[in-house]
C-alpha cells in the first residue's frame, strides 16, 4: 500500500499541494519519498527514503518549480526502502516519470523482456518496468495515451499509477485495477490520489475511478477512457460533503473500522506473492528437523492457526509457539536442523526478535513473514515474505491476522505440491478457494455488518464471554476473543471447544454468552455436542456458521451466517470477521475508543 498525489494547477506551485496531499497519505505508507515536476520541458525528480518532513526538507522539495506533478509516499512491497526504490521511476531516456500504489505479478517476465531488448534497471522494484515499457511502446508512433493504454493492458495484478512525460507537459496520466485512485476538479485545476483527503482542501467534485479505467487531466478539465479498448466512459463528479477528519479515515468512525472493511483488498494483495521467495521458504521449510512457527499476539494466533494448516495440507509438524516463551522452552533444542519462522507485522516485536536471535545463535535457518519491509525481521531473516496488508494504524490488529493466514496457507500449499501431499485435484480446488477469500470476505461484511451491530447492541451489557471452536477454529476463538478482550476490556475466555468441559464449563450459568464458531468441516458434529453442552447448563449460544446450516442454527439464540463452500482449513481468515466486528461495535457502544485502547501500543520493542 503506498499513497500517490498528482495535479496540474492554473496558478501557484503544485509541489507544495503535493506534499501537502501525501502528508495526508502517510497512513498509507511513510518509508520513503519522491515528488517529480515538469518545468521549461524538463522532468525534475527527487526522492529518498525517510520520513516526509526529512526528506522534504533535506531535499528541499518545497523549493521545486512547476504548476504539474506528482508524489508518492512508498510502504516497500518490492525491494528495501531506499533512494533506487523510491518512487517516481523513470524510463531509459528519462522522458517518463511514474508513480505506482501495487503489485506487479508479472513483473519479472516484462523485465527480462525488457532487458533482452537493452533496458536497464536501477531498482528492484516491480513498478520500474512500467515507464520502461511505456518508453518502448513509444517508439511505434502511438503517442502517449496509446502507449500508455498498450501497457497497462499488459499488466497482471494491481496497480494505480500516475505518469508524467516531456512528450506531453500538460499533462496528467493516471489509471487504476484493483488500487484505489479517486480524480478531482476544482477551478484550479485537475487532481488524483489515492484517496479523498489528499485532495479536499482544495476540492470536493470528485469521481471515482474503476477498474481498468485510465483519466487524463489537464487544466480544461478530464476525460476518462476504459483501458481495454480506450474507449470514452460518461463520468460526472459528485460532491463530498464529509470533514477532513472524516475524509482521513475515508468516512469510517474509526480506523479499526476502515481497516476490517479493508480486507478484501488486502488479502487480494496477499494473494499476489513473489513466486521466487514463496518457493524459497518452502524449501527451507522442507529441510527442517524441527519447524518452530514464533510470534506474539495477534501473529501468534497466526501461527497457531497455520500449524493446523502446515499439518493438514503439507503433512508437515509445525511447533507454535509464543515468542517469549521461545526460549525457555526450546532454546536448548532449536540447532542447525531447525527453523524457525519469525511471524511479526511489525518486525520489530522485542520478544520475537530475542527468540530468533537465540536461534540464529545456534545456527538454526531464520525465516520471516512481516509487514515492514526494511525492518529488522528483513534484515536478520535468511528469507522472507511480506503480507504485503499495507499500514495498519488501528492498535487492535485485523488486516494482519488475515493477510498473514493468506500467506501461510499458500506456503503450507506450496509444501504440499513441492512435495506431492495433495493430488492434483485438492491441490486445484485449494487454490480456487484461496483466490475466493477475498470475496468471501467482503460477502460477509457487506452481508452482516448490519446484523452484527444489533447483536453488540443486544450483548452490550454481558459481563463475561466464551469464545469456543475445534481444530482450526481455536486459533480464530483465540483472535476473536484477543479483540474483544483488547478493545471494550470484557473478560473472555477462549478455548478449544473439546476442551471445555476440563475446566471453563464451571463459569456457564444462566445467560453466559458463548460464541462457537462452527465451520463446516471434519470438526463440525463435535462442536454440535460442545453446543449442546453450554445450552444445557443456560448458556446463550451465538453462533458464526455457515448459511444453512440448520443444525447449528436451532441450537443457537443468535447466528451469523457465513457464506457456503468455505474449506474448514481456510475458515479462520473469513470467520474471525464477525469477531473484530462484534469487538468493535461493543467497543463503540461502550464509548471507548477502538483505535487506542489503555496500555497497548502498536509495537512492543521493550522487554
Ligand atoms: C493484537 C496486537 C498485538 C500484536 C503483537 C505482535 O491486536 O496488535 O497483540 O499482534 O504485539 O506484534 P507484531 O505482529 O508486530 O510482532
Amino acid at each position: 500500500m503506498c499513497g500517490i498525489f498528482g495535479c496540474v494547477i492554473k496558478d501557484g506551485q503544485a509541489v507544495r499541494l503535493i506534499t501537502d496531499g501525501l502528508k495526508r497519505l502517510e497512513y498509507r505508507g511513510y518509508d520513503s519519498i519522491g515528488v517529480a515536476t515538469i518545468v521549461d520541458g524538463g522532468l525534475h525528480v527527487r526522492k529518498d527514503k525517510g520520513k516526509l518532513e526529512e526528506v522534504v526538507e533535506g531535499l528541499r522539495i518545497n523549493e521545486m518549480e512547476g504548476t504539474i506533478g506528482m508524489g508518492h509516499t512508498r510502504w516497500a512491497t518490492h525491494g528495501a526502502p531506499s533512494r533506487v526504490n523510491a518512487h517516481p521511476h523513470i524510463d531509459g531516456s528519462g522522458n517518463i516519470a511514474l508513480i505506482h500504489n501495487g503489485v506487479i505479478e508479472n513483473y519479472m517476465e516484462l523485465k527480462d523482456e525488457l532487458i533482452e531488448k537493452g533496458h536497464i534497471f536501477v531498482s528492484r522494484t516491480d513498478t520500474e518496468v512500467i515507464p520502461h515499457l511505456i518508453e518502448e511502446e513509444l517508439t511505434s508512433d502511438i503517442g502517449m495515451k496509446g502507449a500508455i493504454l498498450r501497457v497497462l493492458r499488459r499488466l497482471k495484478g494491481s496497480y494505480a499509477v500516475v505518469v508524467l512525460s516531456t512528450h506531453e507537459p500538460d499533462r496528467v496520466y493516471c489509471a487504476r485495477h484493483e488500487s484505489p485512485l479517486v480524480i478531482g476538479v476544482s477551478d484550479n485545476g485537475a487532481f488524483c490520489a489515492s484517496d479523498v483527503p489528499a485532495m479536499l482542501p482544495y476540492t470536493n467534485q470528485v469521481s471515482y475511478l474503476r477498474n481498468g479505467e485510465m483519466a487524463v487531466l489537464t487544466l480544461d478539465g478530464y476525460e476518462v477512457v476504459k483501458v481495454i479498448d480506450g474507449s470514452l466512459v460518461e463520468r460526472n463528479l459528485e460532491e463530498i460533503t464529509w470533514s477532513l477528519e472524516m475524509a482521513e479515515k475515508q468516512g469510517y468512525t474509526h480506523f479499526m473500522l476502515k481497516e476490517i472493511y479493508e480486507q478484501p483488498e488486502s488479502l487480494r494483495d496477499g494473494l499476489r506473492l513473489q513466486e521466487q521467495y514463496l518457493n524459497l521458504l518452502t524449501q527451507f521449510l522442507d529441510r527442517g528437523k524441527d519447524v518452530f512457527l514464533t510470534a506474539a499476539g495477534t501473529s501468534y494466533h497466526s501461527c497457531l492457526a497455520a500449524s493446523y494448516i502446515f499439518s493438514k495440507l503439507s503433512r508437515l509438524t509445525t511447533i507454535p509457539v509464543v515468542s517469549s516463551e521461545f526460549i525457555e522452552r526450546y532454546g536448548s533444542t532449536v540447532g542447525i536442523d531447525s527453523v524457525v519462522l519469525a511471524v511479526s507485522q511489525s518486525g520489530e516485536t522485542y520478544d520475537t526478535l530475542k527468540a530468533i536471535d537465540h536461534a540464529r545463535m545456534r545456527a538454526a535457518t531464520v525465516l520471516g513473514i512481516t509487514n515492514t519491509v526494511g525492518s529488522t525481521l528483513t534484515r536478520v531473516s535468511r528469507a522472507y515474505l511480506i503480507q504485503q496488508s499495507g499500514p495498519e494504524i488501528g492498535v487492535a490488529a485485523t488486516k494482519t491476522f488475515t493477510s498473514q493466514v493468506i500467506v501461510l496457507s499458500q506456503m503450507a500449499l506450496r509444501l504440499a505440491k513441492q512435495k506431492g501431499k495433495l493430488s492434483q485435484d485438492e491441490l486445484d480446488e485449494f487454490e480456487e478457494k484461496l483466490t475466493l477469500i477475498p470475496s468471501w470476505v467482503e460477502d460477509t461484511i457487506q452481508s452482516n455488518s448490519g446484523y452484527i451491530e444489533a447483536l453488540a447492541e443486544k450483548y452490550q451489557d454481558d459481563k463475561l464471554f466464551l469464545f469456543l471452536g475445534r481444530g482450526i477454529s481455536a486459533a480464530t476463538a483465540l483472535e476473536g476473543r484477543l479483540k474483544l478482550l483488547e478493545i471494550t476490556y470484557v473478560p473472555s475466555l477462549a478455548y478449544p471447544a473439546g476442551e471445555s468441559k476440563h475446566g471453563p464449563i464451571s463459569v456457564i450459568e444462566d445467560g453466559v454468552a458463548c460464541i462457537f464458531i462452527c465451520p463446516r468441516g471434519d470438526t463440525h458434529p463435535n462442536i454440535i455436542g460442545s453446543i449442546m453442552e453450554m445450552k444445557a447448563r443456560g448458556a446463550r449460544i451465538i453462533s458464526i456458521c455457515e448459511e444453512g446450516d440448520e443444525e447449528v442454527k436451532r441450537l443457537s439464540d443468535d447466528f451469523i451466517e457465513m457464506p457456503r463452500g468455505i474449506p474448514e482449513e481456510l475458515s479462520p481468515v473469513p470467520y474471525v470477521v464477525p469477531l473484530q466486528l462484534l469487538a468493535y461495535h461493543l467497543a463503540v457502544l461502550k464509548e471507548l475508543d477502538p483505535d487506542m485502547p489503555r496500555n497497548l501500543a502498536k509495537s512492543v520493542t521493550v522487554p
